[in-house]
């Protein structure tokens, strides 16, 4: 590949260095142009655009590859837990085990919420959606937390980090309990970090919680799988609040808002709802031929993604848990049926194969989340509490960036010219 881009714009001609990384496609650095040929580039969505470097997360889209810090997703899946994952994620090597303990450690003595805090939930209507009180909760953590808020200092940055990872679970465990009336659960520092979750969400002060070996293994490779995938819309959420030197609080909470929308994390809660109000595979056609009409917005939910043009890694990781936990559970839940059909035949249609349109993530986590006992509004703050593992890290790995500055993109202006104000009687 040639290191030197050439523009020409009329009878100007502009060179732009092209920068290479260590995989994935170059990149033809741009940062000059407006100052040398008084021109933007255009590219709404970011489809064409790379906003940073990062070394955390690669994804080929073509070939269905995900790696984390280079380990490939599936490896991970199977034989790594959600902390290690989140220490590799954020230190950039797998732990010693020692590094491993310590790491846990730190997470583990940091999960409890302040106490204040469980009034603050008291302010919602019980059928609050969960993810309106995490993003209200989350944001709040700023007014309890202000001694890990400075972002200059690397100790503050850590400590930030580690409450975030920590207390996203307790927070999410409440908002569950809290809408279906049940006291809030403490954590418990002698279980893992998903068994610690599974015991806030589902036990109760009235009796002992057994954490079942199924369920705790499900959990973790759904958190892995969740924990963080390159630029996407809340990991660019979160490093564009950043930028502009906000508390790590306030941009995750940020995040998770972006989180929210049914094209992003929201797809899991939407899949579901979808695949339920298919109900019978018979009736798969008429859905596939509504997501096909132009006129009818209508999308498979759950289906299809800005960067892979082939199967979601993830997807088959999901589908596989999904298979084991119903069968370990012994449901049979009609959905995965419908689901599974759905798929076969969406990806033997021309439309899907055309436009290279596959299952991701969030098409079958929702039957694994269901059978667990989760309601659908809480799968998407499930992705949250995953998700802030991969926001962390990318927020550190910003904020470390000697190039990072305020984002601030600018536009095409289609609006009126200058013109003169006319006092309202001449109007
Ligand atoms: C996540 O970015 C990430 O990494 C996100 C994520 C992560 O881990 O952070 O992977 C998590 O958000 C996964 C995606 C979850 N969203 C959904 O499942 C919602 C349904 N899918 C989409 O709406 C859509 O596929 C997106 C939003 C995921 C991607 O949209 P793009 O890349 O902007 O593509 P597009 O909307 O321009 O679609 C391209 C074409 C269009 O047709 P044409 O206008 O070219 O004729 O494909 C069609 C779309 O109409 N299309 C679909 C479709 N998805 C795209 N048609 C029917 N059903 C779908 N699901």
């Amino acid at each position: 590949m040639a290191d030197k881009a050439s523009l020409t714009i009329g009878d100007r001609n502009f060179e732009c260095d092209i920068l290479s990384g260590s995989a994935g496609p170059d990149v033809i650095d741009i940062r000059k142009l407006y100052g040398q040929a008084g021109v933007f580039t255009y590219d709404p969505g970011f489809t064409s655009t790379a906003a940073c470097q990062s070394a955390i997360t690669y994804i080929d889209g073509d070939e269905g590859v995900l790696l984390h810090r280079g380990y490939p997703i599936d490896q991970l899946a199977e034989q790594s837990t959600f902390m290690e994952v989140a220490y590799l994620l954020l230190n950039g090597d797998l732990p010693k085990q020692d590094e491993l303990e310590k790491f846990t450690y730190t997470i583990t003595r940091h999960t409890m919420l302040h106490e204040q805090l469980s009034t603050f939930y008291r302010g919602f209507r019980r059928d609050a959606h969960p993810m309106a009180i995490m993003c209200g909760v989350v944001g709040a953590l700023s007014a309890f937390y202000h001694d890990s808020t400075d972002i200059t200092d690397p100790k503050q940055r850590m400590i930030a980090s580690h409450r975030l990872i920590a207390k996203m679970p307790t927070i999410a465990a409440m908002a569950y309990k809290y809408s279906i009336g049940q006291p809030f659960v403490y954590p418990q520092n002698d279980l893992s970090y998903t068994g610690n979750f599974l015991r806030m969400t589902f036990g109760v002060p009235a009796e002992p919680y057994e954490v079942d070996p199924v369920i705790e293994n499900a959990m973790r490779r759904i958190f892995i799988l969740h924990a963080d995938h390159e630029q996407n819309a809340s990991t660019s959420t979160v490093r564009l609040a950043s930028s502009s030197g906000a508390n790590p609080f306030a941009c995750i909470a940020a995040g998770i808002a972006c989180l929210w929308g049914p094209a992003h994390g929201g797809a899991n809660e939407a899949a579901l709802n979808m695949l339920r109000e298919i109900g019978r595979p018979e009736r798969i056609p008429e859905y596939i031929a509504r997501a096909k009409d132009k006129e009818d917005p209508f999308r498979l939910m759950g289906f299809g993604h800005r960067v892979y043009k082939n199967y979601d890694p993830r997807a088959k990781v999901m589908q596989k848990t999904a298979e084991e936990v119903l069968d370990r559970l012994g449901i049979s839940d009609p959905v995965l049926d419908t689901a599974r059909e759905l798929e076969q035949i969406a990806l033997k249609d021309d439309y899907f194969i055309e436009k290279k349109l596959y299952p991701n993530v969030d098409f079958y986590s929702g039957v694994i989340l269901s059978a667990i006992g989760f309601p659908t509004d809480m799968f998407t703050a499930l992705f949250a509490l995953a998700r802030t593992v991969g926001w962390v890290a990318q927020w550190n790995e910003m904020i470390s960036d000697p190039d990072q500055k305020i984002g601030r993109p600018r536009q095409l202006y289609t609006g009126p010219t200058q013109r003169d104000y006319v006092p309202v009687d001449q109007r």
